[in-house]
C-alpha cells in the first residue's frame, strides 16, 4: 500500500515538474545526433522490413523475364512437332520480320503498359492469318471472327491451343459483342474469282464490305476501341493519275463487274470517316495495293497466284490482254508491318501500303519463270472488263508520316511463297478456299 501510495505521489510530483517546466520540445528529443526519419527506420525493425521488400521485389523483376522465356506464349511452341518439322523458309522470314525468334523474351506487363485485346475479322485469311501471328508474338490476345468464305483453319491451327488465340465462326454482316481495345477489320471476299462469285452477297444486300464494317464502327464505338478498316488500291479504279497519291479521288466504274468490291471498300471507307467525324471513333484506313505470300488462296484469280500455280503445275501462264498493264507487289509481311504501324500511330489515313516497284504482267511472268521453271510458257487471253493499266502507289505519306517501307523485293519475296505452294499443290485435297 505504501509502495502503491509512493509511486502515485511520485507519478503526480513528475506532472507537476512537467507542468512547471516551460515547454521546450527540442529539449525533450532523444538520439538528438539522428534526424528524426532515421530514428523513425530504426525503431521496431522498420528498416529490416524495407530491406526485405526491396530484395523480394528486385528479385521477381529479375527472374520474372527468364521464367516467361520458358513458357510457352511463342505460337511456334504450340505447333504440332509434326507441323512445326514442315514450316516452310517463309516461316523464318516470319519469325524474323514478327519477332518470333526464339530470343524475345515475355517483358512484365506493366513495364510496356497493358496487354492488349484485339480482334481481327478476316483472321483466317491470307493477309489476316500474317497478322495474327505478328500480334500473338507482341504479346497481345488475339479474337479471330472469321466464316470461312476463303479463309481455313489450316492458316491458324499453329496458334490451336495458344491461350492467347481465339477462334470464332461468325459472318460480320451479323452484329457482335465483345471487349477489345483494338478492331483489325479485313472481313471480305477479296479476290476477283470470290467476289464475282457472289457479288450480290458483297454489295446489294449491303452485306460484307457494308453491313460487315457497319457492324465492326458500331463495335468499336460502343467500346471505345480504335477501328482500322483494310481498304484497296481498288478504290482508285483504272487510275488517270501515276503513281496513284491518297490525294486522288479515283476513277471507278460504278456499275462494272469489279464494282462490288471497289465501290464496297469506297462505301466502308465512306461508314469510316463518318465514324470518325460524327462519333468519335478512332480509325485508320489502309489502302492495300497488291500482296502476295505463303498462305494465298490457289487459284483465286489473282495474277501472281495464278502464274505461280500455273507454272508449278506445268501449265502454261495466263496473261490477259497484252501483258503491259502495270502492277507493284508486296510482301505480306512489310503489308503486315504497315498495319500494325498505322494502328498505332496517331493518324487516320487513309495511307497507301504498296511496294512502289512497278512490273507488266510480262515481267512478272519472267520472274515466276526464272523462280520455278525457265521452260514454262506464256498463253494470251483478251483481257477482263475494267482491267486498270496500270497500278503503282505514291508511298510518301507512309514514309514520312508511319516510318514505313516495304523491305522485300518481288525476287526474294516469291521464292518464300513458291516453297509453300508446292507443298500445298502436292496436297490438292486441301481444296480451293471455298468452304
Ligand atoms: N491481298 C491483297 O492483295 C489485298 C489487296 C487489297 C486489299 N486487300 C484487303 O485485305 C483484306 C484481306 O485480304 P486477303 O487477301 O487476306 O483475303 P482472303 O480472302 O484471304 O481473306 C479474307 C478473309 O475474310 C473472311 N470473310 C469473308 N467474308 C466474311 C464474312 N462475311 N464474315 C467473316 N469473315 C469473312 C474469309 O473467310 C477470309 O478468311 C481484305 O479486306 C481485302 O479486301 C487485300
Amino acid at each position: 500500500m505504501k509502495q502503491l501510495h509512493k509511486q502515485i505521489t511520485s507519478s503526480y510530483n513528475r506532472r507537476d515538474e512537467d507542468m512547471t517546466t516551460p515547454y521546450s520540445p527540442k529539449t525533450l528529443k532523444h538520439h538528438r545526433s539522428l534526424p528524426r526519419s532515421i530514428n523513425y527506420l530504426l525503431k521496431e525493425q522498420r528498416l529490416l522490413f524495407i530491406l526485405v521488400g526491396i530484395f523480394i521485389g528486385s528479385t521477381f523483376f529479375i527472374i520474372q523475364p527468364n521464367l516467361s522465356r520458358l513458357t510457352p506464349n511463342e505460337p511456334n511452341s504450340f505447333v504440332p512437332r509434326s507441323f512445326s518439322s514442315s514450316l516452310t523458309q517463309h516461316d523464318e522470314l516470319s519469325r524474323s520480320s514478327y519477332g518470333l525468334g526464339g530470343k524475345v523474351g515475355r517483358v512484365p506487363v506493366g513495364i510496356t503498359g497493358r496487354r492488349l485485346r484485339i480482334v481481327v475479322t478476316g483472321g483466317a485469311g491470307f493477309v489476316g492469318s500474317h497478322l495474327v501471328d505478328k500480334l500473338i508474338a507482341r504479346g497481345n490476345d488475339v479474337i479471330v471472327i472469321d466464316n470461312f468464305f476463303t479463309g481455313r483453319k489450316q492458316n491458324l491451327v499453329h496458334l490451336f491451343g495458344n491461350p492467347r488465340f481465339e477462334l470464332i465462326r461468325h459472318d460480320v454482316v451479323e452484329p457482335i459483342l465483345l471487349e477489345v481495345d483494338q478492331i483489325y477489320h479485313l472481313a471480305c471476299p477479296a479476290s476477283p474469282v470470290h467476289y464475282k462469285y457472289n457479288p450480290v452477297k458483297t454489295i446489294i444486300s449491303f452485306s460484307t464490305n457494308v453491313m460487315g464494317t457497319l457492324n465492326m464502327l458500331g463495335l468499336a464505338k460502343r467500346i471505345g476501341a480504335r477501328f482500322l478498316l483494310t481498304s484497296t488500291s481498288e478504290v482508285y479504279g483504272d487510275p488517270l493519275e501515276h503513281p496513284q497519291k491518297e490525294t486522288y479521288w479515283g476513277n471507278v466504274n460504278p456499275i462494272g463487274e469489279r464494282s462490288c468490291y471497289d465501290e464496297g471498300k469506297r462505301t466502308a471507307e465512306t461508314l469510316s470517316m463518318d465514324y470518325h467525324r460524327g462519333a468519335g471513333v478512332e480509325v485508320r484506313i489502309a489502302r492495300i495495293f497488291n500482296t502476295y505470300g505463303p498462305r494465298m488462296c490457289l487459284d483465286d484469280g489473282r495474277v501472281v497466284s495464278n502464274f505461280v500455280a500455273q507454272a508449278i503445275r506445268k501449265q502454261p501462264l495466263t496473261v490477259y490482254g497484252d501483258g503491259k498493264q502495270t502492277r507493284s507487289f508486296q510482301y505480306v509481311s512489310d503489308l503486315v508491318n504497315g498495319l500494325v504501324a498505322l494502328m498505332e500511330g496517331e493518324h487516320v489515313g487513309p495511307f497507301n501500303l504498296g511496294n512502289p516497284g512497278e512490273f507488266t504482267m510480262l515481267e512478272l511472268a519472267q520472274v515466276v519463270k526464272e523462280t520455278i521453271d525457265p521452260s514454262a510458257t506464256i498463253e494470251y487471253k483478251p483481257n477482263t472488263a475494267d482491267d486498270p493499266h496500270m497500278r503503282k502507289p505514291d508511298i510518301s505519306k507512309a514514309k514520312e508520316l508511319l516510318n514505313w517501307e516495304p523491305k522485300v523485293p518481288l525476287r526474294e519475296g516469291l521464292p518464300l511463297m513458291v516453297n509453300d505452294f508446292r507443298n500445298r499443290i502436292l496436297n490438292e485435297d486441301e481444296g480451293k478456299g471455298m468452304k
